[in-house]
């Protein structure tokens, strides 16, 4: 079989494990040729390929970022113009020309969807999920997650120090779109004392409160994780604009840190390693079988896979009654509202 691999959408730790363990199963024990395509859907557009062998893989397990690049570009975004709606149709004319069998696509939540879309159109498409949001439907962890906590939680242990030093209040801006998963299990592990995420709904007077409370209870400094997600923060300026909103009401010299694309860079960690390598591995095998249109998951400690079309848009969010938020809350963590 001939196959090809690509990688779409933000990158993060563990996509060139997922390169290399596919390719190495793919050509190893199932003889199969592999093919990388450059910038994720843009390379299927214009036919930007080139052949994966074990030299080429070779010592890419533990890099950060993707050797293939990787780019945002959606082929069924609504588009006037007729350029754009052509953009499918030219995906299924590279993909026969290019005679594949079957392409793998390492992505998150809009790449699951793309490849449901060209899955529909006929072709042979096997996803594996990806991202430092955690967000993807189907699978309990994406790799690139533990180590974007990794990561964020160096950060809060750094605040410590220096917020104990100076007595201040500490916020820290965490990545996740719409998801609060980062900001949850650094915010927990950090040991922060009020954690924002924007599955949890939040008013700034109780934050204010709960600052004033704790100082008052000989708190000497606060650290506050904040999800970049939390409603209407980024349009009202963020976690500057929340810092400032802090320091006048409570009167405690307030300070922000916006962690950023730190969070997706760098390599990645044992756990996500392993979960990548185990997930392409299982690609491999899916497709070995021709079995596909469908995403490999995480289930528990098992690999195994679900339809695309059970996954295709649909994020995957912070339940209320997530273990983290029930124990935190038992400790007295708070979660931005007094309800
Ligand atoms: O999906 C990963 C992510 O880093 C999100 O946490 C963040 O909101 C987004 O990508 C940033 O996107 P871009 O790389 O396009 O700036």
């Amino acid at each position: 079989m001939k196959i090809g691999i690509l990688s779409s959408g933000g990158d993060c730790p563990g996509i060139n494990a997922a390169i290399h363990g596919l390719a190495k199963v793919a050509m190893l024990h199932y003889g199969m040729e592999v093919v990388g395509i450059r910038n994720g859907f843009q390379g299927l557009l214009s036919n930007d390929f080139f052949v994966l062998d074990e030299k080429i893989i070779a010592g890419i397990l533990n890099l950060g970022g993707t050797i293939l690049g990787t780019s945002r570009e959606k082929p069924f975004r609504k588009s006037l113009s007729l350029e754009a709606s052509d953009k499918p149709r030219q995906i299924i004319a590279n993909y026969q020309a290019m005679g594949f069998d079957a392409i793998a696509c390492i992505g998150g939540n809009g790449t699951q969807k793309t490849a449901y879309q060209l899955s529909l159109l006929g072709l042979n498409i096997i996803s594996i999920p990806k991202t430092i949001d955690n967000d993807i439907w189907g699978t309990d962890i994406c790799f690139g997650f533990t180590s974007a906590v990794n990561i964020a939680t160096e950060a809060i242990d750094r605040l410590h120090s220096t917020a104990s030093a100076h007595k201040r209040v500490m916020l820290v801006e965490f990545m996740g779109h719409h998801a609060g998963w980062i900001t949850l299990y650094a915010g927990m592990a950090g040991g922060a004392d009020i954690i924002l995420i924007p599955e949890q709904a939040f008013d700034l007077d109780s934050i204010v409160q709960e600052i004033l409370r704790r100082v008052s209870q000989g708190k000497s400094y606060i650290i506050v994780a904040m999800a970049e997600g939390i409603d209407g923060v980024k349009t009202k300026g963020g976690a500057a604009s929340l810092s400032q909103f802090i320091e006048e009401q409570t009167g405690i010299e307030t300070r922000e840190t916006v962690l950023g694309y730190v969070q997706r860079g760098g390599n990645p960690s044992p756990y996500d390693r392993n979960l990548a390598t185990r997930l392409a591995g299982h690609a491999a095998e899916l497709i070995s079988k021709r079995s596909f249109a469908s995403m490999v998951c995480l289930k528990g400690d098992t690999i195994s896979s679900i339809p695309l079309s059970e996954v295709a848009g649909k994020t995957k969010l912070v339940q209320a009654n997530h273990d983290l938020i029930l124990q935190g809350k038992r400790m007295g963590v708070f979660f931005g509202a007094s309800h």
